[in-house]
């Protein structure tokens, strides 16, 4: 059996993982697979690099995918690209093609399947956990690891000069990262998509902060975190920041400070949280699911895409319905900010 791989849409932590994982179970059952480069791009253009074991022995803990990424979409260009990418495929030989991508990459893969029954299995990856498909995606972990680890750092630098920082998180339009390295360093306030901006909310909070027992506030904010007010909503005209660019932590870090007076600074985590290795936690989960994949081929399931539910994982039909997006679990918000309005009382002397 040969079984064509490819990764598309933006990197993440744990996807060289699920290479290895996936090119292993082949190969035990007697198969071979092959490494399609950059995405869908690959196919429509015929890229492609063989897949050893050997040669993906040494890559679970490393980050980014050695298969290259994009964000092509042949169905852009459906008269050029779908018949260029459909004759690649069919000179490759392929039996099988596991695509591991986000919504995007895998809506291609749903467009094909019903258009020309192509036998593909689906691997769900994203940083930003925004899938229905799954509890936890590999690559968030690590994602809100790294933004922990920065924000310890930044904690020591913002107790010194007494001042706010405002910490920008990727996550697309859900608050999946924010939140939950929110809770993990002890945020002092968290601004995520799914909960309108309430800046009187936020300013008052601040106010907890100048003290002489605090002086310093950490505010995280999702870069889709939105305003509710029509004249704060006119500041902020794109749909939702973009990490190349900043904009939802800049804009209200100038409102915390020209309202509070308090010096007030922004950092745009941006694609650190993409980059570097992944954690154990994603190692494993991406691992698991190579395996799942893996065995779906090997069934020759096709049409179908790997899920996480309850902690186990499985598998389901691969359609446009199973692509939802997944907002954050508001739950989560809600722990979180029942810290928000704690002060800092004075300690009384016994
Ligand atoms: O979906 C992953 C993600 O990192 C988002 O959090 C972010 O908005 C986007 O991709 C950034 O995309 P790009 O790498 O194209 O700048």
């Amino acid at each position: 059996m040969k079984v064509g791989l490819l990764t598309g849409g933006g990197d993440c932590p744990g996807l060289n993982a699920v290479i290895r994982s996936v090119v292993r179970r082949i190969a035990n059952a007697g198969g071979e697979c092959v490494g399609v480069l950059e995405g869908w791009r690959g196919l429509v253009r015929g890229n492609t690099r063989p897949l050893s074991v050997a040669e993906t022995d040494a890559l679970i803990g490393l980050g980014g995918t050695i298969l290259g990424s994009s964000r092509t979409n042949p169905y852009k260009n459906p008269e050029t690209d779908v018949p260029l990418l459909r004759r690649h495929f069919a000179a490759l030989e392929l039996d099988a093609l596991v695509v591991i991508g986000g919504d995007d990459t895998l809506g291609v893969a749903v467009r094909l399947i019903n258009d020309f029954e192509l036998p593909i299995v689906g691997i769900p990856k994203t940083i930003d956990n925004d899938l229905k498909l799954v509890d936890f995606s590999f690559g968030f972990d690590t994602a809100v690891n790294v933004v922990v680890e920065s924000v310890e750092r930044l904690r020591t630098t913002a107790e010194s000069h007494r001042r706010v920082i405002v910490v920008e998180t990727m996550g697309r339009s859900t608050g999946w990262i924010a939140c939950f390295a929110g809770m993990a360093v002890g945020a002092d306030y968290i601004l995520v998509p799914e909960v309108p901006i309430d800046v009187p909310h936020l300013l008052g909070v601040l106010k907890y902060h100048r003290t002489p027992f605090k002086n310093h506030a950490i505010v995280m904010v999702a870069e889709g975190a939105r305003y509710t007010d029509p004249e704060l909503l006119a500041l902020e005209p794109r749909p939702f920041s973009h990490p190349r660019l900043g904009g939802i932590g800049a804009s209200i870090a100038e409102i915390i400070e020209r309202q509070t007076r308090i010096e007030t600074r922004t950092v745009v985590l941006g694609h650190l949280q993409r980059g570097g290795a992944p954690t154990a936690h994603d190692r494993i989960l991406a691992t698991r699911f190579g395996l799942a994949a893996g065995e779906l081929v090997l069934q020759r399931r096709f049409g179908t895409v790997v899920t996480l539910k309850d902690a186990r994982i499985s598998e389901t039909s691969l359609n446009t319905t199973a692509l939802a997006n997944c907002p954050l679990d508001l739950g989560f918000y809600q722990d979180a900010a029942t810290f928000f309005y704690e002060p800092y009382e004075p300690k009384t002397k016994e």
